[in-house]
């Protein structure tokens, strides 16, 4: 009978079974061989006793072999009992061993504890994957698909996959693409969402899809962004704004508890983004922490400090955040580096004890405040709310202790349109198929910036894990959207012809959202790096270190695609 490693237990006292698995170590105590087997389970100990025809191959047993164990299980004596591990009061009598595969020294041992880069990490990548917390993080990915499945299947979705060689669609990156042999010049794109499918479908009638789609995104990357990853990608036919962030709140509320035992709240807290920006400096607040931006504008006008009479005069403000400890001026000093590294001009800062104000900016300010550092910077009203913001995360992920361990929050209203500050043109906020709501559509025409799509982000931990929207489902309207955006009649059928035609021929009302799936699972893990939850994930470079892609191909391959490389 075979028995994972991890799950030897009391039942198998006195039976013979077969283990398989990889040596983790072979120890020599006093002429018995201990030898600790690992599978995807776990861990368990064997021994070859001395009068045992296997007790030389025992011992010649290196790191990472592979080995094939038949062996009686039996309670080990009470002093070699190991609390720590599971199987920790057992062991297998070996009987049989037989070695499956060797291995050379390998560059580092699978332990949870390595001293090697990441990048060695990633270049032995199943090594890397042979780590117990690895290994954990993989088991709660495929857990965390299977939750997805059995939650949206329990509610009537469909799981429908779309097409990976497909057409750029518009959600603002670059695409990666690919080129045809055929059709000579032309390339597909690989898709950056299902999104235009997605609504295409809800035009079929197929009312509630979803799909665990893998995405593509020629974007710059970091600890949290990865070129291709994968997102719960989910639509719905007739409903509105509240339909679909109660069901988002139900799946997300279902996966939490169900893969990591945690009971959220439910409804979740919804903002505006203007309340978001004004009260947190982004759109995207990191909730575990309750302390606000705090504006010091009027505090601080005409009080003779001529840094914020010349900032007031300029239409801007100063806004503070404050930290509960009492910072030292090196601390100070460096969180102002810190941010001039944002585009702040500099810091400004006084403290309180409860009673008595001290620091650079006490002789100016009047009232009470709470004990604690108070830490401002100044500026146009255009940036300060977001060196605020960032001031805040800074001050609060260094100093502050986090009030809980999980913060859910929607924010909502989104503007439909932004001017981006560097061309100064309007461009969409989220994605060009939003719906406006209903009381702003009167702006349309006056002053588009005022205009508020029906768009919704899903941030926990200050970390945007979804984004969606209800979408627009009358195609004259969308027409006059993307004029607004500068996209004329050509362009507008060359893109989104084929979904202005499902809209034009009985498209329903719709709206959907899409989950960062490798963020959700980071977040849940409670881990830094969505690199640690991919089995398989690029460099911040975009670079496979493992497989080794991108990589050239050969003379006949371009030929064959009519391609040529230009050398710079
Ligand atoms: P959006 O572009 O906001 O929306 O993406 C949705 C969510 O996907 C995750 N995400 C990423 N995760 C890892 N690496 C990346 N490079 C990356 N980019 C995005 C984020 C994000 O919130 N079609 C729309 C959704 C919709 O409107 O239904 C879309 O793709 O968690």
């Amino acid at each position: 009978m075979r028995a994972y490693c991890g799950e030897v237990n009391a039942g198998h006292i006195g039976r013979e079974i077969n283990i398989f698995g990889w040596v983790r170590r072979v120890r020599d105590l006093g002429g018995l061989i201990f030898v600790n087997i690992r599978d995807i389970t776990g861990e368990v100990q064997c021994v070859a006793e001395p009068d045992s025809p296997y007790y030389e191959s025992a011992k010649d047993l290196k790191t990472q072999y592979v080995v094939k164990i038949r062996g009686v299980v039996r309670k080990r004596p009470e002093d070699m009992i190991n609390k720590d591990m599971k199987t920790g009061e057992l062991e297998i009598v070996i009987k049989n061993l037989e070695v499956l595969n060797d291995s050379p020294t390998p560059p580092f041992l699978p332990e949870d504890k390595v001293d090697v880069s990441e990048e060695v990490r990633l270049k032995y990548r199943f090594l890397d994957l042979r780590r117990p917390k690895m290994q954990h993080n993989i088991i709660a990915r495929s857990k965390l698909m299977k939750l997805v499945r059995d939650f949206l299947y329990e509610h009537r979705f469909l799981e429908i996959d779309t097409p990976y060689l497909t057409k750029s669609t518009p959600e603002g990156a670059r695409d990666y693409v690919v080129p045809s042999r055929i059709h000579i010049g032309k390339f597909y794109a690989l898709p950056q969402s299902p999104q235009l499918y997605k609504q295409v479908l809800m035009s079929a009638g197929f009312d509630r899809y979803f799909q665990i789609a893998r995405c593509f995104r020629d974007e710059d990357l970091r600890a949290d962004r990865q070129p291709e990853f994968t997102q719960i990608d989910l639509e719905m036919s007739f409903v509105d704004v509240d339909d679909v962030l109660n069901l988002t709140e139900d799946l997300i509320t279902f996966l939490f508890d169900k893969l990591i035992g945690v009971k959220l709240k439910k409804p979740f807290l919804r903002l505006s983004y203007a309340e978001s920006q004004k009260m947190y400096g982004t759109d995207k607040p990191d909730l575990r922490y309750s302390n606000k931006i705090l504006d010091f504008t009027n505090a601080l006008s005409n009080k003779g400090f001529r840094i914020a009479d010349a900032i007031i005069e300029n239409k801007g403000r100063i806004l503070g955040i404050k930290s509960s400890k009492n910072l030292s001026r090196r601390e100070i000093d460096s969180i102002q580096n810190e941010l001039k590294k944002e585009g702040a001009h500099g810091l400004l800062w006084f403290k309180s004890d409860g009673r008595h104000l001290s620091g650079q900016l006490s002789k100016y300010m009047e009232g009470e405040y709470e004990s604690g550092t108070y830490l401002l910077v100044g500026d146009e009203v255009t940036k300060v709310y977001n060196l605020a913001g960032i001031l805040r995360n800074m001050v609060n992920y260094r100093f502050e202790e986090k009030e809980s361990d999980f913060a859910v929050l929607w924010v909502v209203d989104f503007p439909l349109f932004e001017k981006n500050p560097d061309t100064g043109e309007i461009e969409p906020a989220h994605h060009i198929f939003t719906m406006p709501k209903e009381d702003t559509l009167k702006y349309l025409d006056s002053d588009p910036l005022r205009v508020i799509g029906k768009q919704y982000d899903l941030v926990i931990n200050g970390i945007e894990m979804g984004s969606g929207s209800i979408r627009n489902h009358k195609k004259d309207l969308q027409i006059k959207l993307l004029n607004i955006l500068g996209i004329d009649e050509q362009r507008i059928e060359d893109n989104f012809g084929f979904l202005l035609k499902a809209l034009e021929f009985g498209g329903p009302p719709h709206g959907g959202i899409a989950i960062g799936f490798d963020r959700l699972l980071a977040v849940m893990l409670e881990l830094d790096s969505i690199r640690d939850v991919i089995a398989f994930p690029k460099t911040t470079s975009a670079q496979a270190l493992y497989e080794k892609a991108p990589d050239f191909i050969s003379n006949k391959q371009l030929e064959e695609l009519h391609l040529k490389i230009i050398k710079e």
